[in-house]
């Protein structure tokens, strides 16, 4: 019997009814049997062993601005080259995210907004808390709810929002855009999500200069009043720079975040012992929360470009090359995580890559955990005998390809 054909990047996204039921046996076969794989239909390499995937996304000489990136690598290429006919915001602001950029721009650019997110971040747990409690506060009384649309959709928004400065007016329009500029990000939308896309993005990006105005003129407590003050205090940001990296704590964050919240519910849901462990002792909630990363990762890749010739796992990679490595594939590496398909919220020495490494690694990652800290402790907290509507049925994935998060969640209390 011949086997398939080992899967590329095209194949693990939801698209792929095989990898949208269980991604670890198309990763498992990948790790095992050719774990740098060259995947020619995307002109990249793969990479699903742990030790490959910490080393290239730790590696801070390697290249991430698609620019770099050889023409055969069409993901990176369909980032520059897509036509985005009808965005207002000018071409300075465009190609400013730190997502896509390579020092010394990036440096230059994440510095100060680490700076000021972290400040902030260290700070938030109080207004978090307080954000859960009241999307907690509007499910009383229900006997059902869907958890995702409910809850774990709402809180990210809402402590973004609370922590940039929108005001309490523009809230409801303010969700609307951050959920129409996810869009963005994915690379197989069609034409009616590309214009959705657009016009959020092009309300966000006026909005986003309207409250830097706003806070020149009358600084205030909260992000967006920082970010104007470093750059007053002589920080070398332009405009364009700033819109354009507080929209991307948005793009980067919300989705993110509500999946991880999505997926921790829907797991301890599922495996009533961990759930139990947790009720027993509310102080694991921290390696649940880290155990949620690595089990079920928000997101399933990162890239790289080489800035060299090199090699990754024996495997010779030329200067140019496009490396995608797989953050899901690494988390269940065998070789770093004792039976790594068991889902186990005391697991200890539990490395995961699920915020990426290196120069890259993810910004939002103290806030996403506080938020996922809070968040579900407070939710087992206030349903003593919550349980899924449904034990039976399969979870319902979301679509968006490199994310992995649920449509629906529906409990009953
Ligand atoms: C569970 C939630 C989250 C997950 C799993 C996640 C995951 C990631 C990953 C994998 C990367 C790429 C890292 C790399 O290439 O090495 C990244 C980058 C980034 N994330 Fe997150 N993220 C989450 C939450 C957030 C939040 C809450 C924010 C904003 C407040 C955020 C903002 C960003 C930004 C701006 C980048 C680009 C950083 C750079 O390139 O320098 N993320 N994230």
């Amino acid at each position: 019997m011949t086997k398939d054909p080992l899967p590329g990047v095209f194949q693990l996204t939801p698209l792929n009814p095989a990898f949208n039921d269980n991604p670890h046996l198309l990763l498992d076969r990948l790790r095992s049997e050719c774990p740098v794989r060259r995947d020619d239909e995307a002109g990249t390499f793969l990479l699903t062993r742990y030790a490959d995937v910490r080393g290239v996304v730790s590696d801070t000489t390697l290249w991430r601005d698609p620019a770099h990136a050889e023409d055969a690598a069409v993901i990176q290429k369909a980032l520059i080259e897509q036509k985005l006919d009808g965005m207002t915001m000018p071409q300075e602001e465009l190609g400013a995210s730190i997502l896509l950029l390579d020092d010394p721009d990036h440096a230059r650019i994440r510095t100060p907004f680490a700076k000021a997110l972290y400040k902030r971040v260290a700070r938030a747990r109080p207004l978090v808390q307080q954000i859960v409690d009241e999307w907690l506060d509007k499910v009383k009384g229900r006997a059902r709810f869907d958890a995702m649309a409910d809850f774990a959709l709402r809180v990210p928004i809402d402590v973004i929002a609370r922590m940039l400065g929108v005001d309490n007016g523009r809230l409801d329009e303010f969700r609307a855009w951050s959920e129409g500029a996810i869009l963005g990000l994915d690379p197989f939308r069609g034409e009616e999500k590309t214009q959705i896309y657009i016009r959020s993005a092009n309300a966000l990006s006026d909005y986003m200069r309207q409250l830097m105005a706003e806070r020149r003129r009358a600084p205030q407590d909260d992000l967006v009043s920082d970010m104007v003050g470093l750059v007053a205090e002589g920080a070398p940001l332009s405009d364009g720079e700033i819109s354009n990296n507080l929209q991307g704590l948005l793009i980067g964050g919300n989705l993110t975040t509500t999946d991880l919240i999505g997926n921790a519910i829907w797991l301890l849901l599922s495996h009533p012992g961990e759930l139990a462990k947790l009720r027993a002792d509310p102080g694991l909630i921290n390696s649940a929360v880290e155990e949620v990363l690595r089990y079920e990762s928000p997101v399933d890749i990162t890239s790289r470009i080489a800035s060299r010739d090199m090699e990754v796992g024996a495997c010779p990679i030329k200067r140019s090359q496009s490396l995608f490595a797989s953050l899901r594939g690494a988390n269940r590496d065998p070789a770093v995580f004792p039976e790594p398909h068991r889902f186990d919220i005391a697991r200890k020495d539990a490395p995961h890559v699920a915020f990426g490494g290196g120069a890259h690694i993810c910004i939002g990652a103290p806030l996403a955990r506080m938020e996922a800290q809070v968040g579900i402790l407070s939710f087992f907290q206030r349903f003593a005998s919550v349980h899924l509507a449904d034990a039976h049925a399969a979870p319902q994935w979301r679509s968006m390809p490199f994310f992995r998060g649920l449509k629906e969640l529906l409990v009953e209390v």
